[in-house]
């Protein structure tokens, strides 16, 4: 029998992600499916969702489910609509940076980051633009005992410099089609535990990302490399991932609290849009406490 009974859930992988079917995210949710629908993202970490269609503040209303819901600092937002960004590229901007395009968590930067991020997809290419997501709680359980007790009580530090930045990469090479404004506010650093707990569900996921996390707390950036590189390169091993192929009108709803993702560049040529709203307020809980 299935664990769930008003929707259906399929697994894309061992570790990470689901494709949901019999949720329409127009409509509020009755009390079955909010239950059905958090145990499945307790589980899964990422949903995703074909041929939903949402106006702007039915997305926005899917977002306030896990909390307040934030812009992205430094980019202009969609108009009349603070909360929503547009993530585009154009088809004639090639051979560019594209957003979201290293592994990342959204907006580590922040004090309180992000909970969760609704994406839907609004004009997609019909060849490449797929989105990778990582499990960073199925790459913590995997470490050994003597990795995990080096980590045990590790604190690194997060900023939007490599981005932001005034040396961050819109500084240097412009993305034309989203207004992007890096300046010294993006280099400000705020700290994290490198291991965390999942509030859902009790359990340790690691709490670290290539694009924001800069070094370990009282550690110079050289000193920090190995370590962090090491653990990126297991946090990234395909048995943690999954891979979205979307389509147009498609929604990925992720927890950044357990998570990674990377939005795929190989689209040179189409355009590609999409619009992401983020709840925030996220207090990560060092593990062990
Ligand atoms: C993001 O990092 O939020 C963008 C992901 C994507 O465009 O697939």
């Amino acid at each position: 029998m299935s664990e769930y009974e008003t929707i259906t859930v399929r697994p894309l992988a061992t570790h990470i992600g689901a494709e949901i079917e019999g949720l329409d995210l127009s409509r509020p949710m009755d009390n079955r499916q909010t239950e059905e629908f958090h145990r499945a993202f307790a589980k899964h970490h990422v949903l995703f969702f074909r041929d939903q269609t949402m106006t702007p503040d039915q997305h926005k209303a899917v977002g306030r489910m896990f909390g307040e819901l934030a812009g992205v600092p430094f980019i202009k937002s969609l108009e009349g609509h603070p909360e929503i960004v547009e993530i585009v590229k154009e088809a004639e901007e090639v051979k560019t940076y594209n957003f979201g395009g290293d592994w990342h968590t959204d907006m580590t930067f922040l004090k309180e980051p992000a909970v969760a991020s609704v994406l839907y997809g609004r004009e997609i290419p019909e060849t490449g633009g797929d989105t990778k997501f990582a499990s960073t709680e199925a790459a913590y359980a995997a470490l050994s005992d003597g990795m995990k007790r080096l980590l045990a009580g590790l604190t690194a530090m997060h900023s939007g410099a490599k981005s932001y930045g005034v040396s961050g990469k819109f500084a240097k090479s412009k993305v034309e089609s989203m207004k992007i404004n890096p300046d010294e506010a993006g280099d400000a650093e705020v700290e994290h535990p490198v291991v965390r707990v999942n509030p859902m569900t009790g359990r340790p996921a690691l709490y670290i990302n290539p694009n924001y996390t800069i070094r370990l707390k009282d550690m110079t950036v050289e000193e920090s490399a190995p370590l962090l590189t090491y653990l990126y390169s297991h946090m990234t091993r395909d048995e943690f991932t999954c891979r979205f192929k979307w389509t147009a009108d498609a929604v990925a709803i992720w927890d950044n609290r357990v998570t990674m993702h990377r939005a795929i560049n190989d689209y040179d040529g189409t355009r590609r849009v999409a619009h992401r709203v983020t709840a925030v307020g996220d207090r990560p809980e060092v593990f062990p406490s």
